[in-house]
């Protein structure tokens, strides 16, 4: 920790990544951990454009489900903390793969979301995008406003569709020039966001990995810090006044 600590004091640009583990003390269930599962189904089974395309009342419901959970949802200290580096620290990114808008309610401004945005809906004929807080969303999904004939959907990223294009561009270039790469939550199995782990290796940027469980990229990290993002973030961000 107190290389870590002095890493985060001395770096020029401070990138995080996080995963549903960032989101998991707020309550909200990571997607392989042992409460990934909903109705049987995993999230890899759910979040896709076949799944919605054949079943899509049972994907509409998951995603109700997920939007009243994190509707009751409150940030934890760990939010707090990354808020905090972002204050102190000369440069900072959040770079998210959570759909949940848990980093935007502590005050994070400079943040990426590779993954969309759980409160906005989609035309998927247009692919208008609205944001929308009501909780809980009508039972069925809704048909558009500007194409009747139209289902919404919800604005996030499903398996086998391309990241947003400027998201991705943004992540990639605070990498890129990323001197501290704080990786917290997540499981480093779903590509490319896990890209961007090795792509700040590559690039020279200190790792360190903040997870109680070990990842397929653990030992590629400079620091690996086992525990709760509640806990180890705000140890980490007192290093600054
Ligand atoms: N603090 C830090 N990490 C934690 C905590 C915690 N309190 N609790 C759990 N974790 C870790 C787990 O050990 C695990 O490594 O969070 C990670 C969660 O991994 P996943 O459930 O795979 O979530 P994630 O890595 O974000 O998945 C990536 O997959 O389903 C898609 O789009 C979805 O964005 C998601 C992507």
């Amino acid at each position: 920790m107190i290389q870590a600590r002095k890493w985060l004091r001395d770096a020029e640009h401070v990138v995080v990544l996080t995963g549903a583990g960032m989101s998991a003390e707020s309550g909200i269930p990571t997607f392989r951990g042992p409460d990934g599962i909903w109705k049987q189904f995993r999230a890899e089974e759910l979040a896709t454009p076949q799944a919605f395309a054949s079943r899509p009342n049972l994907v509409w419901e998951w995603y109700n489900w997920r939007r009243e959970l994190i509707a009751k949802a409150e940030p934890h200290a760990g939010h707090q903390a990354l808020a905090h580096m972002e204050a102190c620290a000369p440069n900072f990114t959040l770079i998210t793969q959570n759909v949940d808008g848990l980093e935007e309610r502590v005050g994070i401004r400079n943040l990426v979301r590779l993954h969309g945005d759980i409160w906005e809906t989609v035309c998927t004929r247009c692919g208008e995008r609205r944001r929308n807080h009501d909780v809980p969303l009508s039972s069925m999904p809704p048909h558009c406003f500007c194409h009747p004939e139209a289902l919404l959907r919800p604005g996030v990223v499903w398996y086998g569709e391309a990241l947003p294009s400027s998201a991705w561009d943004r992540a990639v270039h605070a990498v890129e020039h990323a001197d501290l790469l704080l990786v917290v939550g997540t499981s480093a199995v779903v590509y490319p966001a896990s890209s961007l782990i090795t792509l700040g290796i590559r690039h020279g940027a200190h790792t360190i990995e903040v997870n109680p469980q070990s990842t397929p990229l653990s030992n590629d990290m400079d620091l690996r810090l086992a525990g709760a993002a509640s806990s180890i973030l705000p140890s980490l961000a007192s290093v600054f006044p």
